[in-house]
């Protein structure tokens, strides 16, 4: 296996290309902060160019940049679906488009079960049978729409690791017009043509209506760029609140967000995918634990499940005890039964890492098996990743504790790392992910 030494957050190519960057505007024109909101004062020629190019990049007729992942979703969920529209989500989906949905004014909101094609084709059915029925009520002189549907998904599930069947969705969608807003935050820079995600691995970029691809993972930067229409462009300048009501990014950040898509442009990630991907494959074909308890994952997230809040605290600990960075998620952010470690891979972590994290997972689940329930006891383990990624039960509305507020939050820097990575004993420092 290469040396391939870093991921994109500590990765010195980015490091330089970042810098040159940033000396290549001596005269801070844009200056260093954006000033203002993009409607005021923080536009820049700098950020539509970089939006031109994220747009060019991802094969979409325009791309528009928000402060983060989070304001991008709430800022679609809230104001593109109008009041008669309908929005179908998996059941899974990520915090962020809860919170938008909970200020939609989309008249129907329906959860289907996770990745459930036959759900999901039955919820289509029921909402255009109500449309012709609504339309025969109505009579023949009053002109009654179908109304709009969006169906939200992830491409790669932030606590399972699995990807969506998107061809099995599109296909799903087309016959009844509904539109496929995927969130492609943790496929940006791992799936697809150089990065460019699932939905482009599958060729399926023309018949999505729009995507999200977020900086903060894979591309080590902040913020996040819808991409799609430019008619859905030009809407949400005009509509969504997060991006109207808030300071746009610094140049900074615009600066390293273009430095490391310059690094997928030119194919320079290539590589340390490919490592990524090996390392996924070792710890797949080598684990030896109970096949229940291995989520299916072909992407760098992988989680191993276990019933209670209490055994997973107790195998992270132990974990990060030697050396690697793996955090628990728990009950409610998770459902009951479904706690699981979630491991993280990165192009920086070493073989000997995975072989270690393997050998650890399986002496615990093998000690775990002979020890009677209940004997396991609660540690400490800091949950800040509760409240950066969210998913919901099935039966969970907007309001369900899961959506809501994680159990425990924590603004400790040791805490918010989920990644294998070699970190100190004593402190886990801030590991940010490939
Ligand atoms: C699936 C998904 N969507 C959106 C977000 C939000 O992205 P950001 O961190 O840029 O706000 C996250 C981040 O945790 C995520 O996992």
């Amino acid at each position: 296996m290469n040396e391939v030494k870093s991921g994109l957050a500590r990765n010195p190519v980015l490091g330089s290309r970042f810098l040159k960057e940033l000396e290549s505007f001596p005269k801070h024109s844009p200056p260093l902060g954006s000033t203002g909101s993009r409607l005021l004062d923080g536009n820049s020629r700098y950020a539509e160019d970089l939006e031109d190019m994220i747009a060019q990049f991802h094969h979409a007729e325009a791309a528009l940049i928000f402060n983060s992942g989070f304001d991008a979703n709430v800022g679609f969920f809230s104001s593109v679906p109008q009041p008669d529209d309908v929005i179908l989500y998996d059941e899974y989906i990520h915090a962020s488009v809860h919170d938008g949905m909970k200020v939609t004014r989309a008249g129907v909101k329906k959860a289907f079960l996770h990745n459930d094609l036959v759900h999901l084709a039955e919820l289509l059915q029921t909402v255009r049978r109500e449309d012709r029925e609504n339309a025969i009520r109505s009579g023949p002189h009053e002109k009654k729409r179908e109304r709009n549907i969006f169906v939200a998904v992830e491409s790669v599930y932030s606590m399972d690791g699995d990807t969506a069947p998107l061809r099995e969705i599109v296909d799903l969608l087309e016959p009844h017009g509904a539109h496929l807003i995927v969130d492609e935050a943790h496929a940006t820079g791992v799936f697809g043509l150089q990065g460019r995600g699932l939905v482009n691995e599958l060729g399926l970029e023309s018949r999505v209506f729009a995507r999200l691809h977020t900086f903060s993972k894979a591309l080590a930067s902040n913020g996040a760029a819808l991409v799609g229409p430019k008619i859905l462009k030009d809407y949400l300048i005009n509509y969504a609140r997060p991006l109207i009501y808030s300071t746009f990014t610094s140049f900074s950040n615009l600066a390293s967000i273009k430095s490391a898509y310059q690094m997928l442009i030119e194919g320079e990630t290539v590589e340390l995918v490919e490592k990524v991907r090996g390392l996924i494959s070792y710890f797949r074909s080598n684990i030896r634990i109970p096949e229940h308890m291995l989520l299916p994952s072909t992407s760098p997230i992988q989680g191993i499940v276990m019933d209670g809040n209490a055994k997973v605290n107790a195998l992270s600990q132990e974990l990060i005890r030697a050396g690697l960075n793996v955090k628990p998620i728990r009950f409610p952010t998770v459902p009951k039964g479904k706690e699981r470690v979630r491991i993280c891979l990165h192009s920086h972590n070493t073989l000997e890492q995975v072989q270690k994290l393997i050998h650890i997972v399986q002496t615990w689940v093998n000690r775990d098996q002979a020890v009677p329930v209940g004997a396991i006891t609660e540690v400490d383990v800091p949950a800040i990743i509760d409240s950066l990624d969210v998913a919901s039960p099935a039966s969970s509305s907007s309001s369900s504790p899961s959506s809501s507020a994680p159990t425990t939050t924590s603004l400790s820097s040791s805490s918010s790392a989920f990644s294998v990575s070699a970190v100190s004993a004593k402190s886990s420092h801030i590991i940010s992910k490939l």
